[in-house]
This record gives C-alpha cells, structure tokens and sequence, in this order.
C-alpha cells in the first residue's frame, strides 16, 4: 500500500507548453467539450474528434516535460511502491521525464482503442476516423481517452490507495471533474493528510496549500519529501 498518492492535472503541463481547460484561454474555451469529448460528440462526428486528438497528440509531441514531471519522476524512482502516481493528463511528459508506472486515469493520446472490439493499440501521430482496427479490421478506432460519461480507470486501485495512504496531494488540478475532484473527500474521511499544490488554491478542502508555478513548487515539495 503507497504511504503517499499524488494526483497531477493540466497545470503540471502547462509550464511544458501544454494548455489547461479551465484557465483563461484554456481548451474548453476554445472547443465545446460536449463535440470533442463526449462519446456522442464522437459518434455524431469522428472525423473532427480526430482531427482534436490529432492536434493535442502533435502538441504533445512538440513538448518536452518541465522540472516538476522531472521531480516526480525521481520521487517515484526513489520512493517506489511508497509513492502511486496517478494523472488526469493524457500526455506522456510524466514517463518522458522518467516517472515509473503512472496511472492514467483518463486515458492516453499515445493510445488507441476499436470501440468494436476493445483491442488497444499505440496511436499513430494522425489517426483518421475510417482506420482500421488491426485485430479485427473494423473501421471503430477511437483514442485511447476517456470521455465525459465514461468510467476512468483504475478507479478501485486509486481510491483504496488513498484510503490506505499517509497523504495525498493533488497538483496542477482544479478539481472540478468527478470522480477525480472526490479524491481528497476520500482523504478527510480517512484521516489522511491533503496537500494541494496550485498556482490558485481551488476548492480550501484541503488541509495545506502551497501556491505557486508547478516548475518551482514541485521540485521543492518533492526535495522536502524526500529528506524527510
Ligand atoms: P483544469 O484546466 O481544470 O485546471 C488546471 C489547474 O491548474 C487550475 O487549477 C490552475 O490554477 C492550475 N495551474 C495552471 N497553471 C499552473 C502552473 N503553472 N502550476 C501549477 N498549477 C497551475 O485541468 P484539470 O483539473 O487537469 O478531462 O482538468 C481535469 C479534467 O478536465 C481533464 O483531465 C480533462 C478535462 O476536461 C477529460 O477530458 C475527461
């Protein structure tokens, strides 16, 4: 059982070039989420929930993971099974940055799924909405990310880990989106201790803030950690 759980959100990756959703000219500001990230916006038009995916999967790809992916990484190849590192982000800065068997609550951009068969493959940089699925050649392909209205993963793992832990911090966050936002509920109720590291404080449930860049105040939290 992980004495500490950290959960990442955008603003871990926005330092690395990559926008958050919620912030002033965030992503959701710039596309309806109901059209981009819905199962019915998919299924009502693929061919530009690709053409979105497609964008964001080349954004990431252009970045390159900023000195808090690097200080987590070196946490949990220091602190191993102690530290579960789970993300809301669909990017791969984390494990660019070195970071061990990260949980991707909300899917990959560096997946794909056929939504006919459940086959999981790794996405193209361009993947088009009449693709193929490789094992069973149906044209379902989809990214590997998870949608309004459906189940994140590991959700089981996750919350009892909390439950068990010592503390739980939640970084980069706005802790607006179930069942992520719920976590640090999960943690008062248990007794464990919540630290939200943000650039604004968001929702005041947590038991310690600390504000600031996530390139400056991951990099400390993560040296106090560790010499504790
Ligand atoms: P949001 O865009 O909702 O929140 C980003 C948070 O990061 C805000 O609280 C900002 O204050 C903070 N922030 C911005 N820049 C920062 C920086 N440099 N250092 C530290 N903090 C900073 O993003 P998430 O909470 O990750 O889900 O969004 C949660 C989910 O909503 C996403 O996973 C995605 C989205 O819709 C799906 O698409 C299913």
């Amino acid at each position: 059982m992980p004495r500490i759980v950290v959960l990442t959100g955008a603003g871990l990756s926005a330092e690395s070039g990559l926008g958050t959703f919620r912030d002033v000219g965030g992503l959701w500001s710039q596309y309806d989420l109901n059209e981009v990230a819905t199962p019915e916006g998919f299924a009502r038009d693929p061919v530009r929930v690709h053409e979105f995916y497609n964008m964001r999967r080349a954004n990431c790809r252009a970045a390159a993971p900023n000195a808090a992916h690097i200080a987590l990484a070196k946490a949990t190849e220091q602190l191993g099974d102690a530290l579960m590192l789970v993300t809301q982000n669909v990017d791969d800065l984390h494990e660019r940055a070195g970071a061990q068997n990260v949980i991707h609550m909300h899917g990959r951009l560096d997946g794909a799924l056929c939504h006919h068969c459940d086959h999981r493959w790794p996405a193209p940089l361009v993947m088009q909405a009449d693709d193929p699925c490789p094992a069973c050649q149906v044209a379902a392909t989809r990214p590997d990310v998870v949608w309004f209205g459906e189940m994140p993963h590991e959700m089981e793992t996750i919350t009892s880990a909390i439950a068990g832990a010592d503390m739980f911090v939640a970084i980069g966050t706005s802790g607006t989106v179930y069942p992520a936002a719920g976590f640090v509920d999960i943690a008062q109720d248990h007794g464990v201790e919540s630290v939200e590291i943000n650039l604004d404080p968001t929702s005041g449930r947590f038991d310690r803030i600390l504000q600031g860049k996530a390139t400056e105040t991951v990099p400390a939290f993560v040296r106090t950690l560790l010499n504790s």
